[in-house]
């Protein structure tokens, strides 16, 4: 079975998932694939799994979240900066990190099905269940004890916790589980042509996160660019993980794409800073105009081996609240522990009078506060929210559309030109409107099929607006803009359509 079969059915099949949720997302992710937005990648050899393809819709939806975050970060904000760091990296970064040693999650096999599963994972797909099923206190329950195990390590409490809660492998449906183990998230390879006896000296990791990027050039952005703390610097970019558990369609994924923003700050002000963010990080979410109520912040208990303070952004996906977006006050670990394994001085000089001393605050390595969210689950959290089924009968007459109600900014194509006929100089008018306003946005033009049919496919692929040149265009220069999301339909001067487009843009 192909790995676009097998996911399409185990996601139908999950045991403690309500079939109309299932049905949902498998619903988002069959369109996503007709619709040319994703594919598994290297379809053709029956794909690899967690690993994905954007296609030509995709693409263009994914490069305008990009946009849409780095203009927020880089050009909103006159103190931060964008970098494009190199996804290959010394490998002391990831030892001064703190990867190496602690980028592992517990994990634990079923002798059974031989399937390995993240141990948190595991158990929160038992606690969806409960759920599911309005045992809620259960549920609670059971996951703030996972918390606290979590929190001490404490691996043979974790494994009982499963065994007591009689926690199934949802291939083999057994409880026949091993020890609880530790394993590393990154990815390696060699680097150069030599290879070690021990393939250690050539070892490098495929980066699991943006941010180191941003750390070792810290002092680098800071000196060329002579910025003053507070100053964040931001970055777009591959990330790799070698996650176990990945059926959860672009979730999920072993090779991903992060948005992080790495904000320098005075020791101290932490906090202060960590509420702006959080309040920030939100807004800008919310200015997209998805409902407050999709999202909702959960703080950290177990903190990474970095964080004094941590919470995520969760978003209500298909398959229920889950981390979309992480919001870290990172102290000054990277930056001292860079300091540390290079023996190059991290400090910053703060010139400011602190009032306490009446004296400049001087030298010292500045903490940081971050956010970081994953281009592609922004991209899962967008599509499924604008993905509708929508039932149109009238009567006998039965109708029916799949619309993505994608903010107009985020759409792959703004404005679809569609001539009623091939023939009678429409198609000329509508190239004309063409080549007036592919320059400002993308257009599409379209001349086959009826144009219901056209419409049809504009709203699967979340085109806000279509402009249809009929006959009458040739007498009074008007054309039939069509909205997507109310299907009204009005007459308006071709030369206001540039206007009227460009300001739901904004
Ligand atoms: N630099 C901090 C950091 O990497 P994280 O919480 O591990 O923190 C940040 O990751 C964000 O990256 C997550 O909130 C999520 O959106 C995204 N992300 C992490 N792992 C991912 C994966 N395997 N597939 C897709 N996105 C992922």
């Amino acid at each position: 079975m192909g790995i676009w079969a097998y996911f399409c059915a185990t996601m139908a099949n999950e045991s403690n998932k309500p079939v109309s949720v299932a049905n949902t997302f498998q619903n988002i992710i069959s369109h996503c694939k007709e619709y040319g937005f994703i594919f598994p990648s290297s379809e053709i050899y029956d794909g690899l799994q967690a690993v994905y393809d954007y296609g030509q819709m995709g693409s263009e939806l994914k490069k305008n979240i990009k946009d849409y975050w780095w203009k927020s970060m880089t050009q909103l904000h006159d103190n931060i900066v964008g970098i494009d760091a190199a996804i290959f990296m010394h490998p002391t970064t990831w030892k001064a990190s703190g990867h190496v040693d602690n980028f592992n999650d517990p994990m634990i096999d079923n002798k059974d099905s031989k399937k390995r599963y993240r141990v948190d994972h595991l158990i929160e797909a038992h606690a969806e269940g409960l759920n599911v099923s309005g045992k809620i206190q259960e549920a609670e329950k059971l996951l703030s004890e996972m918390d606290t195990l979590l929190a001490k390590d404490d691996f043979a409490g974790l494994k009982k916790l499963i065994e007591d809660n009689k926690i199934k492998c949802s291939i083999s449906e057994t409880c026949n589980w091993t020890d609880i183990r530790q394993f590393n998230l990154m990815f390696s390879t060699e680097f150069g042509s030599t290879v070690s006896s021990d393939g250690e000296d050539n070892k490098i990791y495929l980066r699991p996160e943006t941010a180191q990027g941003i750390f070792v050039n810290f002092l680098n952005v800071q000196k060329s660019g002579r910025m003053k703390i507070p100053f964040g610097i931001a970055q777009i970019g591959k990330a790799f993980r070698n996650e176990i558990v990945a059926r959860q369609f672009i979730f999920r994924m072993r090779e991903f794409e992060q948005m992080e923003m790495q904000f320098f700050i005075r020791p101290g002000t932490q906090k202060e800073w960590y509420e702006f963010w959080k309040a920030e990080r939100l807004k800008w979410h919310q200015n997209l105009g998805i409902p407050t109520e999709k999202y909702r912040f959960h703080d950290h208990i177990k903190l990474a081996h970095y964080a004094d303070a941590a919470c995520d952004i969760e978003f209500n996906f298909p398959i229920g609240f889950k981390e979309l977006e992480g919001i870290h006050s990172r102290t000054d670990f990277d930056l001292k522990n860079h300091q540390e394994f290079s023996k190059k001085k991290q400090q910053y000089f703060d010139n400011d009078v602190d009032p306490a001393t009446g004296k400049p605050y001087g030298n010292y390595i500045p903490y940081v506060i971050e956010t970081s969210i994953g281009l592609d689950r922004m991209f899962l959290a967008v599509i499924s929210h604008a993905y509708e089924e929508q039932d149109l009968s009238e009567g006998d007459k039965k109708d029916s559309r799949v619309v993505l109600k994608l903010p107009a900014k985020l759409a792959p194509i703004k404005l679809a030109v569609l001539p009623l006929t091939k023939k009678d100089g429409l198609p000329e008018i509508a190239e004309t409107i063409m080549s007036n306003c592919r320059p400002h946005f993308k257009c599409f033009y379209e001349e086959k099929d009826s144009i219901g049919k056209r419409y049809r496919r504009m709203d699967a692929l979340g085109t806000p607006f279509c402009v249809t040149v009929d006959h009458q265009t040739k007498e009074d220069d008007t054309v039939t803009i069509r909205h997507r999301d109310s299907m009204q339909q009005e007459r308006v001067a071709i030369g206001d359509l540039l206007n009227i487009v460009t300001k739901a843009l904004e």
